[in-house]
């Protein structure tokens, strides 16, 4: 409140080639993009990342996953497809994924949206009721509508008949809309072995065809960042990529409640293939 140059109307007189005409004053698009922020439900754990401090060091699929994220932030909101950031945890999918929702919304004053896929289906379960269907389409409209959408964790829920539903209709309806979506998955693609630990057997087949339409894969590995001492450098990432390579094998991702305690810190957990869990 309180702008001296338009006096809290949003309006501001600028003169062109002699011309006198009305035009939207700073504050105007300040204010917008501040309340695009606040409502791109942006998670605090996630509210400082930005490509600026995203570490980078040589890992090739690391670093093109970085310059693909740095072209879709410039190109955006013309760009053909979304992203899909797919890898093991702790190497900055999410992060990457935030720094591109903060940009577009920065840049372009874009209405984002960051959802975690199992909080979205848990939000709109709770206000489910099969006669009206209009609570859960508050929930739904603007995920649908929203200029950028982060599905975090794609594949983290297994499926069900209504998980997949649910799902469906939110990709699909971004898919004919043409609305980019980033998505990011501890799931790659791999042959199906009956394990459920392909991308496919996660997110069902009509997701997964649509998904390769829809998106730029970016596939790549890195040290965990979670099992990473205080404030490193590149060289103590490279160091840890080289010395905890991923296994290629997921942690089995229904087991939630370990997972929330690796997420605190409070879990040492021993990782699939030997890999230790320990921090430092
Ligand atoms: N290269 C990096 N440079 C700076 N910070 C990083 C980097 N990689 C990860 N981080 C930080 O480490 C934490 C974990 O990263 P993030 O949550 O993005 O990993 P993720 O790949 O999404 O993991 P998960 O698969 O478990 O969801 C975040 O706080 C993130 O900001
Ligand atoms: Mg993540
Ligand atoms: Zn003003």
């Amino acid at each position: 409140m309180g702008c001296v140059v338009c006096e809290d109307t949003g309006w501001k007189a600028v003169e062109q080639d002699g011309v006198r005409r009305m035009a939207r004053c700073d504050c105007w698009r300040e204010e917008i993009i501040r309340r695009r922020l606040a409502d791109a439900r942006i998670p605090k754990r996630y509210q400082h990342c930005d490509l600026s401090n995203f570490i980078t060091y040589p890992n090739e699929k690391l670093q093109n996953a970085v310059a693909s994220v740095k072209k879709f932030c410039e190109r955006f909101p013309v760009v053909d497809k979304g992203l899909f950031l797919i890898g093991p945890p702790g190497i900055g999918k999410s992060h990457l994924a935030v720094s591109a929702l903060k940009q577009a919304i920065l840049r372009c004053g874009a209405r984002g949206l960051f959802y975690d896929v199992r909080e979205l289906l848990k939000l709109i379960r709770s206000t489910y009721n099969p006669v009206v269907k209009t609570a859960e389409m508050e929930v739904l409209r603007p995920v649908l509508d929203a200029d950028l959408l982060v599905l975090d964790d794609m594949g983290a829920e297994k499926t069900s008949e209504w998980v997949e539903e649910t799902l469906n209709l939110v990709v699909n309806t971004r898919y004919n809309e043409r609305r980019p979506t980033i998505f990011t998955s501890n799931y790659e693609e791999k042959e199906q072995t009956g394990a459920g630990d392909s991308l496919l057997e996660r997110v069902g087949f009509r997701i997964h065809s649509r998904l390769f339409e829809m998106c730029d894969f970016l596939e790549y590995d890195g040290a965990d960042f979670r099992h990473a001492p205080p404030n490193p450098g590149p060289d103590t990432l490279f160091g840890l990529w080289k010395l905890h390579p991923p296994t290629g094998r997921m942690p089995d991702r229904t087991q939630g409640p370990a997972r929330a305690q690796l997420r605190d810190g409070k879990a040492d957990l021993k990782w699939p293939g030997g890999r230790a869990g320990s921090r430092g």
